[in-house]
C-alpha cells in the first residue's frame, strides 16, 4: 500500500513539475510542449470552447512524409497556455478503401459543437489514398464527446448541380459557355476572364466543387458556413451548412474568383466580417491577405495584409488556420498559424498572435516574441 501511495505522490509530483516548467505565456514560432513534454502535434487546426474547457484539434503530422498515418489530434486545457494530449479525436481507418484509410490526407480539420443535436460535428479536407490533391474532398465526422471519438460519416464535393447565389440567369448561361478546352495556357488575360465567369464552377457542378483548405464558421444566429478554397485553388466558396451541420442547404458564393487564396480564416467583429487567407505556394509562407464584408454573402472588399513589421512580407513565416474569439474579452481575437517544416511535419511550429484594431475597425498584426491573455480587451 505504502510504495502504490509513494507511487502516485511521484507521479502527482512529476505532473506539478512539469506544469510549472510550462510558462503561462505565448511564446510564437517556439517549440510549444504539451504537459508531457512533446511539442504539440495538432497542425492546421482550431480551437473549440465548450463547458469551460478549450479543445485545439489539429493534424497528427508523422515525422517524415505527408499523409496521415494517424489521424486528427486532440488536446484540452483551461489557461490556453498548458495543453494536454487527449489523444486521437477521429482515427484513420485500418479497411482498404475506406475514403479515410491510413495513408489518406486528412487536413485542416474544424470542430464546432451543435446545440441542436448535443453533437460536436468536425469538417476537414480530405484526400484520397494514393491519389495526392486531386480529389479535393470535405469529410464529415460527429461525437457526442468534444474528445471522440469521432465517427466519419462520409466525404463529398459540395453543392453538386447547384449554381452560386449571385448567379443570375445570364452568368449561368456564360459559365456554362466557357469550355476549358479552349484554353490551353492558364494565366492569359482571357483565361483569368473565363475563370471569373465561373468557367470552373460550370465545370464541377455536376460533380460538386472541389474543396480543399477550410474552415468553418459559426455565426451568432447559430448557422455555420464551411469556407473552402475550390476550383483548383482559384476561387474561395462559402457555403451554408443545414441545421444540423452535416450537409449543405445548397446556397453558396464564390469570394475572390481567380485571386487564388487558401488557408481561410474567419471572424467578426463590430458586424463586420474580416477573412484572413494566405496565397498558394504549397508549403512556403507567402503574404497574407485580408477582406471585409457587412455580410458573410458579401461584398468582400480586399484590403492590404494584416501583418505588420519585419517578416509581415512572408506572415512570419506561417501560414493561418484559425482565428480564435477568446470568452470574456470584448476585443480578444487570437490568429493562429502554423510554421510548416515540410522535413518534418510533426515539428511544425505554432504561431499565436492577438489581433489589434484601428480607431476605424482594421485589424492588425504586429509581432510578437511574448504576450500573455492580460494583453487582450
Ligand atoms: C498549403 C495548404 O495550406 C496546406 O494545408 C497543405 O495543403 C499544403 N499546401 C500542401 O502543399
Amino acid at each position: 500500500m505504502n510504495g502504490l501511495r509513494s507511487l502516485f505522490l511521484s507521479a502527482a509530483c512529476l505532473l506539478a513539475l512539469t506544469l510549472a516548467a510550462q510558462p503561462a505565456e505565448f511564446r510564437p514560432g517556439e517549440e510549444w510542449p504539451d504537459t508531457n513534454g512533446e511539442h504539440i502535434n495538432a497542425h492546421g487546426g482550431a480551437v473549440l470552447f465548450h463547458e469551460g474547457v478549450y479543445y485545439w484539434y489539429g493534424e497528427n503530422r508523422p515525422d517524415r512524409g505527408f499523409t496521415t498515418e494517424v489521424g486528427v489530434e486532440v488536446y484540452s486545457s483551461t489557461d490556453l497556455y498548458r495543453w494536454k494530449d487527449e489523444g486521437v479525436a477521429l482515427a484513420v481507418s485500418a479497411e482498404e478503401g475506406s475514403p479515410i484509410e491510413k495513408g489518406c490526407i486528412m487536413e485542416r480539420p474544424k470542430v464546432v459543437y451543435n446545440p441542436k443535436t448535443r453533437q460536436f460535428v468536425m469538417l476537414f479536407h480530405l484526400e484520397l489514398k494514393g491519389r495526392g490533391y486531386e480529389a479535393a474532398r470535405v469529410g464529415f465526422a460527429v461525437s457526442d464527446s468534444p474528445t471522440g471519438p469521432f465517427r466519419f460519416l462520409r466525404s463529398l464535393r459540395p453543392n453538386a448541380g447547384r449554381w452560386p447565389v449571385e448567379f443570375k440567369r445570364a452568368d449561368v448561361r456564360c459559365a456554362e459557355k466557357q469550355n476549358p478546352a479552349d484554353y490551353k495556357d492558364w494565366w492569359t488575360p482571357e483565361w483569368r476572364t473565363a475563370i471569373e465567369k465561373g468557367m470552373f464552377t460550370a465545370r464541377d457542378r455536376k460533380g460538386g466543387q472541389m474543396s480543399r483548405d477550410m474552415t468553418v464558421y459559426v455565426d451568432d444566429d447559430g448557422k455555420a458556413y464551411h469556407i473552402f478554397s475550390s476550383e483548383d485553388n482559384l476561387t474561395l466558396h462559402l457555403a451554408e451548412l443545414t441545421d444540423d451541420f452535416l450537409d449543405y442547404t445548397g446556397r453558396y458564393t464564390r469570394i475572390a474568383p481567380g485571386g487564388q487564396n487558401e488557408a481561410p480564416t474567419v471572424f467578426k467583429r463590430n458586424g463586420m466580417y474580416w477573412l484572413i487567407t494566405s496565397g498558394c505556394t504549397g508549403w512556403a509562407p507567402n503574404q497574407a491577405r485580408m477582406f471585409c464584408a457587412p455580410s458573410l454573402w458579401g461584398p468582400w472588399k480586399q484590403l492590404p495584409s494584416p501583418f505588420e513589421g519585419e517578416g509581415a512580407e512572408r506572415t512570419f513565416g506561417g501560414q493561418g488556420t484559425y482565428v480564435l474569439k477568446v470568452p470574456g474579452h470584448t476585443d480578444g481575437f487570437v490568429f493562429m498559424a502554423d510554421v510548416w517544416n515540410p522535413s518534418h511535419l510533426r515539428r511544425s511550429r505554432h504561431i499565436w498572435l492577438p489581433i489589434a484594431f484601428r480607431a476605424d475597425g482594421t485589424p492588425f498584426i504586429p509581432w510578437r516574441d511574448r504576450w500573455t491573455l492580460e494583453d487582450l480587451k
